[in-house]
């Protein structure tokens, strides 16, 4: 994990947030890379989560929510984790914590950190939402919550959107967002973070149907992550036991990746059934039943929610991605060489080409200079003139573009450039008119 990090550095796909002043525990900035990368997956996700579907409509929804709204969800009363602190070193952990050991609260539970006996307090809840003061008085009625979930933005709107596109039952409605969560043990890189980005989607169906629904968008999901390319070996299921379920859920299964510290969750689908409708009917006063016109029944939907993380799905293509790998044969490389290449889906990498001229001279870098120009208005291309022709590669190999382009002294005779696969390092000469053609061929899907 440590290789991946100082890469997703080295390159710019991801910072520690305010670096300069130490850092900010658990927060991450995106660079130029990572930015492109996360937009990727969230443009594939909304692509086929709505554009792609008659059934499903997008959303965004403010932040900032009426702070009913999580009284209504049981995320005031519900969101918690137990926490333990050690009376003497003052150090928090989650009372779960398996760093622990003996019982908190008890002669013989031992602090983790500083390894002594009886100090740790019992288990305590602790709200996991962030509050913060809406207006210029900070006091009890002006408190509000950082949303923790982006779906209470859709329950809330459910019966607008229902009303403004005429959509019937049933329908989706999808949104992608960001969340926070005053998480007690975060860590892992941008695995577990306190603010992130969540592509989620709410779906609601006649009751009685939600197990067959259930079973649909846990294929539909399922797909979906494979087609990021990650490999399947690396994939599972997890059903939630009883213990694990969240509050509002009646059944959920995990999609779970092998990352370098273990089998770990990144999407969720959840069987929510009516909880959070029925809630916020109560607690608004506002009726959110729906009337099924073709058998004039009443109900209040139930909903089987797709929940991701974009953070967590670009941790999961980051990971997957990562190889390193022994180079013999390739322009530049004197001798065997180790390579480190992201391996990214061609869709998905966040610079499609590099363009690199030979050399310096011979008016090989206007030409050069043209033909980025050129593939620019098409694609996220970049120039690299600095160093060897082998070190560009490995420049590049790193960043996961999945092509070079090299212009050479024949391009200036026949108009051909050379493009070199990241993954094969096989070099093709073709027309230099015919590039953007022959790249966005490779790129679909
Ligand atoms: N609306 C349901 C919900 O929020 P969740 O399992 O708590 O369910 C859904 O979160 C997804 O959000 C997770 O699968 C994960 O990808 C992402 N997520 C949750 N907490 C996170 C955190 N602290 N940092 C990064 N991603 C997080």
């Amino acid at each position: 994990m440590e290789k991946l990090v100082s890469l997703a550095k080295r390159r710019g796909f991801v910072f520690q947030s305010s670096e300069i002043y130490g850092g900010l525990g658990s927060v991450w900035d995106y660079g130029p890379l990572g930015v492109e990368l996360k937009k990727n997956i969230k443009e594939r996700w909304w692509r086929s989560m709505v554009h792609e579907r008659e059934d499903i409509e997008g959303l965004d929804a403010a932040i900032l929510m009426h702070p009913k709204v999580w009284e209504a969800s049981g995320h005031i009363a519900g969101f918690t984790d137990p926490l333990v602190d050690c009376k003497h070193c003052k150090n928090r952990f989650r009372a779960d914590d398996p760093k622990i050991k003996g019982t908190p609260g008890q002669p013989d539970g031992q602090c983790p950190a500083c390894g002594t006996k009886g100090t740790l307090t019992a288990p305590r809840q602790f709200n996991l939402m962030f509050k913060t003061f809406m207006g210029p008085v900070e006091e009890d009625a002006a408190v509000i919550y950082l949303r923790p979930e982006t779906a209470q933005g859709i329950y809330v709107n459910y019966l607008n959107v229902l009303q403004s596109s005429r959509q019937k039952i049933p329908f989706g409605v999808a949104q992608i967002g960001k969340a926070f969560r005053n998480e007690i043990t975060p860590g892992n890189f941008i695995f577990r973070t306190r603010e992130f980005e969540q592509m989620e989607m709410q779906f609601f169906v006649k009751p009685g149907s939600e197990n067959e629904w259930f079973e649909r968008w846990r294929t539909e999901r399922m797909q979906w992550v494979e087609g990021l390319g990650v490999r399947t070996e690396k994939l599972r299921w997890h059903q939630h036991g009883k213990d694990e379920l969240a509050h509002y859920a009646a059944d959920a299964y995990d999609i779970q990746y092998e990352f370098p510290f273990g089998w770990q969750e990144f999407e969720g689908i959840h069987n929510r059934t009516d909880f959070d409708l029925k809630n916020h009917q109560q607690h608004s006063g506002k009726k959110l039943d729906y009337l099924e016109a073709a058998t004039n029944e009443r109900f209040i939907p139930y909903v089987v929610e797709t929940s991701a993380g974009a953070d967590r799905t670009t941790l999961v293509v980051l990971c997957d991605a990562y190889r390193e790998e022994a180079v013999r044969s390739e322009e530049g490389v004197e001798k065997e060489e180790l390579r480190v290449v992201l391996k990214l889906k061609p869709s998905l990498a966040p610079l499609k080409a590099a363009v690199f001229p030979l050399v310096n001279k011979d008016g090989m870098p206007e030409v050069s200079r043209r033909i980025y120009d050129d593939l620019r208005r098409h694609l996220n291309v970049f120039y690299d003139d600095g160093g060897s022709i082998g070190r560009r590669y490995r420049r590049q190999d790193e960043a996961g573009t999945p092509f070079c382009i090299t212009i050479d002294g024949q391009t200036s005779q026949d108009q051909t450039v050379t493009v070199r696969d990241r993954d094969t390092l096989k070099q093709v000469r073709i027309a230099s008119s015919g590039l953007v053609e022959y790249l966005k061929e490779k790129l679909a899907n």
